[in-house]
């Protein structure tokens, strides 16, 4: 590890910024609409097997990559593996992280322009039906969503460029708490509504009938997807870990919250969807269509959404510089570029792909590739393929090459309290489990068995 490399500065930090990086989007908005449109309770329990049995032991894996070589994807292989293919997982990585920050960055600009719509209260008086309009109006328009997205971008040019402790963790340690008191009292409030049994029915109750190969490679993808796994976000973020971070207990810290997120995302949305009489396989307009509702039923509804979406905004924001920090880390150590550089380049190259993906709702809603927008298919492929691809070779690569003395040293070091058994379930899931389970889904996916 490199004497002057940055590290996060406390214990609060390393949590913070690693549960600021897995909760986001992905648990408010994707899990929803994902598992409203592949059926609720069964797309639930197996998203919960991946997200605990395949990602937590790869989350492990990609911190010991990260913080035993202390460098960027690329650096990091090349350091463990020298001379041998397996950098070029690096390469998935990064078409990963580009092409995630360019659609996630058009749903932070909606969190964004909703934000500042609800401060002018403009869910008072409006039917579920005319929010719901209003939505898709605004969505398929040619210019608000390019602009929010391109305002959402120069804001995390902004913090980026401000380098890893100052920018990121400290920003991290004062909003994910927030976050979570907010979506709390959501909760609450979406239990009292009248649909709240059949939206609890629909999340929790598994109906086995429903599961196809799209609904478990789905599953999958949004595992890997909630938890920032498979591109090499954790690798990153683990080299600016100190030497005595306990990583799995780190990594089941992140897990834990983040499901815990995604569930209080799903007990507000459902209750909702069915006291509105929405459609729950809406698909990414889900939330955006309705939440407004939610708001404009409640007493103080403008402030509770103008708070929403600010929380909402603020933890994209986390996780877009988490995305972000993956290729600045890697051009600035392999091309020896400056900080500033290496984030305009970065942010550049997503809001290029960002305008386009913000276009394929309206303008460029015909283009098609495989049947899909612009936007789903850069969601789909990186969700479903590219992330379990890349978590899949990580996962053989610690399991399988990296020194046993390496694994169990980064992840008994700093009292990490794990004993030689827990050292030995990590492995094999390493080393046969997740690969076997991922290599089955896409079969499973591609029809083989
Ligand atoms: N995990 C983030 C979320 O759930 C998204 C993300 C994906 C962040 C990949 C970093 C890398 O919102």
């Amino acid at each position: 590890m490199k004497d002057n490399r940055t590290q996060f500065a406390t214990r609060l930090g390393v949590i913070a910024t690693t549960v600021g990086s897995a909760v986001g989007l992905g648990n408010i908005w994707r899990f929803p609409y994902e598992a409203g449109v592949h059926g609720g309770g069964a797309f639930l329990i197996i998203d919960l097997f991946f997200i605990f049995i395949i990602g937590v032991p790869v989350v492990c894996a990609e911190f010991i990559i990260g913080r035993h070589t202390g460098s960027n994807i690329r650096g990091a292989f090349r350091a463990l593996a020298p001379g041998k293919p397996w950098g070029l997982v690096s390469y998935i990585g990064l078409a990963a992280s580009v092409l995630i920050l360019s659609f996630y960055s058009v749903v932070a600009g909606w969190t964004m322009h909703y934000t500042v719509k609800s401060a002018g209260g403009f869910t008072a008086r409006m039917t579920a039906d005319a929010l719901h309009a209003q939505f898709d109006t605004f969505a398929s328009s040619d210019v608000l969503p390019v602009v929010w997205t391109l305002v959402f971008l120069a804001v995390n040019y902004f913090i980026l460029s401000r380098g890893v402790r100052k920018g990121i963790e400290r920003m991290s340690n004062i909003l994910m708490p927030m976050l979570f008191v907010i979506l709390l009292l959501f909760t609450v409030n979406s239990l009292t509504m009248p649909g709240a049994a059949e939206g609890m029915r629909f999340l929790f109750m598994p109906d086995f009938s429903a599961i196809t190969p799209s609904v478990v490679l789905g599953a999958m993808g949004q595992a890997f997807f909630s938890l920032s796994l498979g591109l090499g976000c954790l690798i990153t973020y683990s080299s600016y870990f100190k030497r005595d971070t306990p990583l799995l207990r780190t990594s089941l810290i992140t897990a834990g919250l983040d499901t815990l997120v995604a569930i209080l995302a799903g007990i507000i949305i459902f209750p909702a969807v069915f006291t509105f009489g929405q459609e729950p396989a809406a698909g990414p307009k889900l939330v955006f269509e309705v939440l407004p509702s939610i708001f404009a039923n409640m007493s103080g509804g403008a402030v509770w959404s103008t708070l929403f979406f600010l929380l909402l905004f603020l933890a994209s924001l986390t996780s877009t510089i988490s995305m972000a920090e993956i290729t600045i880390a890697y051009f600035e150590e392999e091309f020896g570029m400056s900080r500033k550089t290496a984030t305009a380049l970065s942010i550049g190259i997503a809001m290029t792909l960002g305008m386009l993906c913000a276009l394929s709702f309206g303008a460029l809603d015909g283009i098609k590739i495989f049947g899909m927008t612009l936007f789903d298919l850069f969601d789909y492929t990186s969700s479903n393929i590219l992330l379990p691809v890349g978590g899949m070779i990580i996962s053989v690569f610690v399991g399988w090459v990296l020194d046993r003395s390496v694994v169990k040293g980064e992840l008994t070091a700093g009292g990490g309290r794990i004993t030689a058994m827990g050292v030995r379930c990590v492995v094999f899931c390493l080393r046969w489990l997740a690969p076997v389970c991922i290599g089955l889904v896409f079969l499973y996916g591609l029809g083989v068995v």
